[in-house]
């Protein structure tokens, strides 16, 4: 019953996307960010690449964390180009950044925590969709999804603690998908090679340009919603119990949503955040310590605070 829920959630926003985010104007306008400091991964292309220069345009202090550096430097210069007699020069910047490197994700936090300046908006975009390929390890030993789309993120997101702190009300926005609706995790096989993955391959079928799929500009307003929007904290006060840890879901349509009925999971969310944090090489209780102001050690890197 739970995963037709699942399939139902997913088909109904690739059919209807369009019409349930009529509301919406594209692009999103924003609030003022003048003074915010955005980190966007994988800006070079896609919804990442519109999410860096609207945030830009709109005046912030925007950081493309990319692998590579050379195309970001040449879309930042094309900005530019494009963005002149219009106001002030972008303020767009282009760091290294290799999620499939956990070294490289303790290089760039490293880098950017040299600086002791605020972060307030850290968006974990960067993500990958290869199902069908054969399973691909990264040079750390995960496979290239979990790696990509979860392990990374997680060490970038701890590891930048420090500086978010110093931003706060900071925000970290994970960009994620309806498929998470049909997704399931297993905490014993985070590598995903009991093959139960193979559920998953039919749905690059669903990956497609098609009249109902939304534009990266029309991608991009949720994560511009999630990023900007004033009432954001409001609403996660409205959802904060103490048995859940639970952060607010915005939908592709900009309005607060109930995740799935997986993502309610709070004993498996305890055990994949033990296991996060055991395969990124930092200790249990990572997070609080840093909170708190401590040192904490990590396989790829350390804190310096
Ligand atoms: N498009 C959709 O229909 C859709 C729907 C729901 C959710 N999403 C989510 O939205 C996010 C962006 O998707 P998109 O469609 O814009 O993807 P995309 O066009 O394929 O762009 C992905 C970006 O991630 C970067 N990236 C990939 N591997 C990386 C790595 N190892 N290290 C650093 N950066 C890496 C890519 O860099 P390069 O330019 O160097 O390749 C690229 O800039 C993803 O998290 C995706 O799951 C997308």
């Amino acid at each position: 019953m739970e995963w037709m829920r699942g399939w139902s959630s997913v088909f109904g926003e690739i059919l209807f996307q369009r019409i349930t985010a009529s509301h919406l104007h594209n692009p999103l306008p924003l609030p003022p960010v003048n003074g915010l400091t955005c980190v966007v991964t994988g800006s070079t292309n896609g919804i990442g690449r519109q999410t860096a220069r609207q945030l830009a345009e709109a005046g912030a202090h925007v950081v493309m964390a990319v692998r590579n550096t050379k195309a970001a430097q040449e879309l930042i210069q094309q900005w530019q180009n494009e963005w002149s007699g219009k106001g002030l020069p972008l303020n767009v910047e282009a760091m290294e950044l290799d999620l499939l490197s956990l070294d490289s994700v303790a290089r760039f936090a490293d880098a950017w925590n040299a600086r002791l300046g605020p972060l307030h908006v850290l968006i974990n975009n960067a993500g990958i969709f290869a199902m069908g390929e054969a399973q691909k390890f990264s040079e750390d030993g995960y496979e290239q999804h979990m790696q990509v789309n979860h392990l990374a993120p997680a060490l970038l997101s701890v590891l930048l603690l420090p500086s978010l702190i110093r931003g706060s009300p900071s925000r970290i926005i994970n960009v994620n998908s309806v498929m998470h609706s049909v997704g399931f995790v297993d905490p014993d096989d985070m590598n995903v090679v009991s093959g139960q993955g193979s559920t998953q391959d039919s749905s690059s079928s669903l990956r497609s340009d098609t009249y109902f799929i939304f534009s990266p500009q029309e991608g991009c307003r949720s994560s511009l919603f999630s990023a900007t929007d004033p009432q954001i904290p409001e609403y996660w006060e409205t959802l904060k119990t103490d048995d859940w840890p639970v952060c607010p879901f915005i939908s592709q349509d900009c309005r607060p949503t109930n995740p799935s009925e997986e993502a309610h999971n709070t004993e498996t969310a305890h055990r994949v955040w033990e296991k996060t944090l055991e395969l990124v090489g930092l200790p249990v209780g990572a997070v609080e310590k840093l909170i708190e102001g401590e040192n904490v050690q990590c396989r790829y890197g350390s804190q310096q605070e």
